[in-house]
């Protein structure tokens, strides 16, 4: 016996300060207006010197959870997709776990970059799908701004903080999660990468003076590979479903750069309207982009029962990671 998986909850929690570009103008050599016709990006939240991700996390959360009408003790795994966890260990989603009270939930968190939530939809799902679990809490959640070098105008400019995260459970036949393409290649991981930290590159004093605990990024080499795997995977979804663009009634892309998602939109044929966009406000947020994305839509009314979306994601590794979802709540 196996059962259909769909998100039951969603919610979203977004840092207050908001960093403009005017902001950015004064920290490094840069401006709005290269921003802006570069990116697409305006603005992007910051979190507060207090907050770390896991504090992130839990407020979308409990939103998620309320949207879902679940108890934290209901849930049987909790699940972080995050590139900035609180600590190495232990893991962000054990800390979330002991914020929420979810006494009876496994945790642990997820490495695939910006593709973590899409992956964790497909995984995680699996565990619903066989009968293993009933109930999941996933959450993308990132304070980049932690590991941003702002004396670096190639990326300082790119990043945000926020969290977004789902309830994942037993929904009905025919509905929920119809197709996944998670997808990798590791002989690009040079490209984007947080050099030291990790057992490698330990952090010395030379490290800290490199900027090597920083994202480091051949935005070029990024940027191309996105534009090719982002058509590719959503194509994938669509013939693993049997169903075609036209079919799609919402397409809720990783939000980097709004080049990479006008080039999605050219190679797909999809109306601009069938695509969500937040780069403007929020930047790219990595893992936390798809589900505030989803969030997003659901609170402006662009989420129906039956609806049929699309979500697709890139990001280091290089990962990238598609999903056909029949909206189910
Ligand atoms: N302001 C002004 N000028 C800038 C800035 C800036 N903020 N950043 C770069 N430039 C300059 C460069 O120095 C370069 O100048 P030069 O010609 O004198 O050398 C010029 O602008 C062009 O630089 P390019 O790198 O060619 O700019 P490009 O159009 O490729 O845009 C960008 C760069 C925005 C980084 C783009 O390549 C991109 O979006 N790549 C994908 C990034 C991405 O998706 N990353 C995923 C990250 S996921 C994660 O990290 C968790």
């Amino acid at each position: 016996m196996t059962y259909a998986v769909g998100i039951t909850g969603i919610g979203c929690y977004l840092p207050e300060k908001i960093l403009t570009n005017q902001d950015l103008e004064k920290m490094v050599d840069t401006s709005d207006a290269w921003i802006v016709e570069r990116t697409g990006i305006r603005t992007r939240h910051i979190a507060a010197p207090e907050q770390a991700t896991s504090d992130l996390a839990y407020e979308a959360s409990v939103r998620a959870l309320t949207d879902a009408k679940t108890k934290p003790e209901e849930l049987d795994m909790i699940i972080v997709a995050t590139e900035t966890p609180d600590y190495k260990y232990p893991s962000t989603a054990c800390l979330l776990q002991a914020k929420l009270g979810a006494k009876n939930a496994a945790c642990f968190d997820l490495s695939a970059g910006c593709s973590g939530f899409v992956y964790g939809l497909g995984i995680g799902g699996q565990s619903i799908v066989s009968g293993l679990y009933k109930k999941i809490l996933l959450v993308g959640a990132e304070t980049l701004s932690r590991i941003t070098d702002w004396t670096d105008r190639n990326t300082c400019v790119l990043f945000g903080d926020g969290a977004g995260a789902a309830v994942l459970g037993r929904v009905e036949e025919g509905s929920g999660v119809l197709s996944l393409d998670l997808g990798a290649d590791g002989t690009g991981g040079k490209h984007l990468i947080q050099p030291a930290g990790g057992s490698r590159n330990p952090a010395t004093h030379a490290t800290v003076d490199a900027h090597d605990h920083s994202i480091h990024m051949d935005g070029q080499d990024v940027f191309k590979f996105a534009a090719r795997k982002m058509p590719a995977a959503c194509k994938k979804v669509l013939q693993k479903a049997g169903m075609t663009i036209d079919d799609i009634a919402l397409l809720v892309p990783h939000q980097a750069n709004m080049r990479i998602i006008d080039n999605a939109i050219a190679h797909l044929k999809i109306d601009r309207d069938r695509v969500w966009v937040n780069i403007d406000r929020h930047g790219n947020m990595s893992a936390a982009c798809i589900p505030v994305s989803l969030a997003e839509a659901q609170e402006a009314g662009r989420l129906h029962k039956g609806d049929n979306v699309m979500m697709v994601a890139f990001g280091a590794g290089l990962t990238w990671a598609g999903a056909l979802v029949k909206w189910a709540k």
